[in-house]
């Protein structure tokens, strides 16, 4: 094949980021099919879908060469731990994402803080354990709140900033040697409780190359203020101003060249989206985690304010060529709205028949999340996020302006949104 074939590629996941990374790559002139598994309606408005779920590593591979695919975008961090690419490539297909070992820095939260204080990144301090008693003796003299983390991945749920000693031991007792957290709480790791404005960036990563992304801002928590149980994210807008370039030159130097080199000097040869959680401290930017793959709902506004065709980074990235790629976004803002179900992140109704408006503007995209057909083919709730109501704008206002009156034409019955998303941003531009 030369260079320049365009070629068959899957995308691997079933929410509002894969339906962005799905749009991104269907309007790529470096596509020629493509397809998603499992996808979602929305998905499939873009491409086919097909009915693999997204951790069935043996189907996925089968799928992939069954449908001839050349290039595989796997979104959500389950399947790269599993390792899907490294599956893919015992069969010789290119993928975005890291391999298993890549994926630990996400799959692990000890095996990550260990990397970052061997390499020197600013991250909290922190001890692991296994054993209940040698956990107990450790927060006899620590202070609070202290956070206490699950090791494996835990769909976000694997975090507890604990008020006291009590609520520590009972959370590590919890996590060790109850159910709740399966084989992802065998181990914990106990934090030290890091203070700040918190934040995130998106680097993309291919052996010792890198790029970093437009800055976003993510809303994780359920209601207005920020306040009530974290979700997997109710809205974003890029850029996200408080990261000004003197900040994103600190980030870079002290956050993102030692990752990346580090990550490097462990002999990963990481292939894919290095999302960096990170707190502004006092005393400076400290990592919170590593994710290993795109955020959800920070890809919808990504993706949408770049120039350069994702496509073309990713494909880049995954072939080790990204040292030669120019990077450009639009002089835009970019926000999503997510619209829920009332109930998440607890339980929430699913099966509400959702009402979509005739058109939508231009620059206005509505991502899918968690929707499917119902028998009568017509499109249901079928998650806590539902969809993400994404737009462009001259200017964070208007882009929320946009956003808002295309969320105000979509009904369900139980349909749930935050109204503040970007609003402290407005306030500081005021
Ligand atoms: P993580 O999955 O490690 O990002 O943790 C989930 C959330 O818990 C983060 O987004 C923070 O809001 C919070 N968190 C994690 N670690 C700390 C820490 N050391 N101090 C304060 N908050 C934290
Ligand atoms: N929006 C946060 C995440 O994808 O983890």
């Amino acid at each position: 094949m030369s260079e320049n074939t365009p070629l068959n590629v899957l995308i691997v996941g079933s929410g509002g980021r894969e339906h962005a990374l799905a749009n991104a790559c269907v309007k790529s002139p470096l596509a020629a099919r493509v397809i998603a598994a499992p996808g979602n309606p929305g998905i499939s408005a873009d491409c086919d879908c097909f009915k693999v779920a997204a951790d069935d590593i043996d189907g996925l591979v089968a799928l992939a060469v069954e449908q001839k695919i050349d290039f595989v975008i796997v979104g959500p961090e389950v399947p790269l731990a599993l390792g899907l690419v490294d599956a893919l490539q015992e069969k010789g297909i290119l993928a975005y994402g890291p391999k298993a070992d890549g994926g630990r820095l996400e799959a692990s939260k000890i095996f990550t803080k260990k990397l970052l204080l061997k390499h020197k990144i600013p991250t909290g301090a922190a001890a692991a354990f296994d054993k209940v008693d040698a956990a107990i003796d450790y927060l006899e003299t620590a202070s609070y709140p202290i956070v206490v983390k699950a090791d494996g991945l835990a769909a976000g749920k694997g975090v507890i900033i604990a008020k006291d000693h009590d609520e520590a031991v009972s959370t590590v007792r919890d996590m060790i040697e109850g159910a709740a957290f399966g084989e992802s709480g065998k181990e914990v790791l106990i934090e030290e409780c890091l203070y700040g404005e918190e934040t995130s960036i998106h680097v993309i990563v291919s052996g010792n190359d890198y790029v970093i992304l437009p800055t976003s801002q993510d809303h994780k928590q359920i209601f207005e203020g920020d306040k009530g149980p974290n979700t997997g994210g109710m809205g974003a807008y890029s850029p996200a101003d408080l990261i000004d370039d003197d900040l994103m030159a600190r980030i870079e130097e002290e956050i993102v060249k030692p990752s990346v080199a580090g990550i490097a000097a462990e002999g990963i040869d990481f292939r894919g989206t290095l999302f960096i959680g990170i707190m502004i401290t006092e005393e400076g930017p400290k990592v919170l985690e590593y994710n290993t793959r795109f955020g959800d709902p920070e890809t919808q506004v990504l993706l949408t304010r770049l120039k350069t065709d994702p496509m073309e980074i990713m494909l880049a990235a995954a072939k080790g060529e990204l040292g030669r790629l120019d990077v450009t976004v639009k002089d835009q803002y970019a926000m999503v709205v997510v619209l829920a179900s009332d109930g998440y992140p607890g339980t929430y109704p699913k099966g509400e028949t959702i009402t979509f408006p005739k058109a939508v503007g231009e620059n206005e995209v509505i991502f899918h999340a968690g929707t499917r057909f119902n028998e009568a083919g017509d499109v249901v709730t079928n998650g806590g996020r539902v969809l993400g109501v994404t737009a462009l704008g001259a200017d964070l206002k208007t882009a929320a302006d946009k956003a808002y009156a295309l969320c105000d034409q979509i009904r369900f019955k139980s349909k749930y949104l935050r109204r503040d998303i970007g609003a402290k941003e407005l306030n500081r531009q005021r």
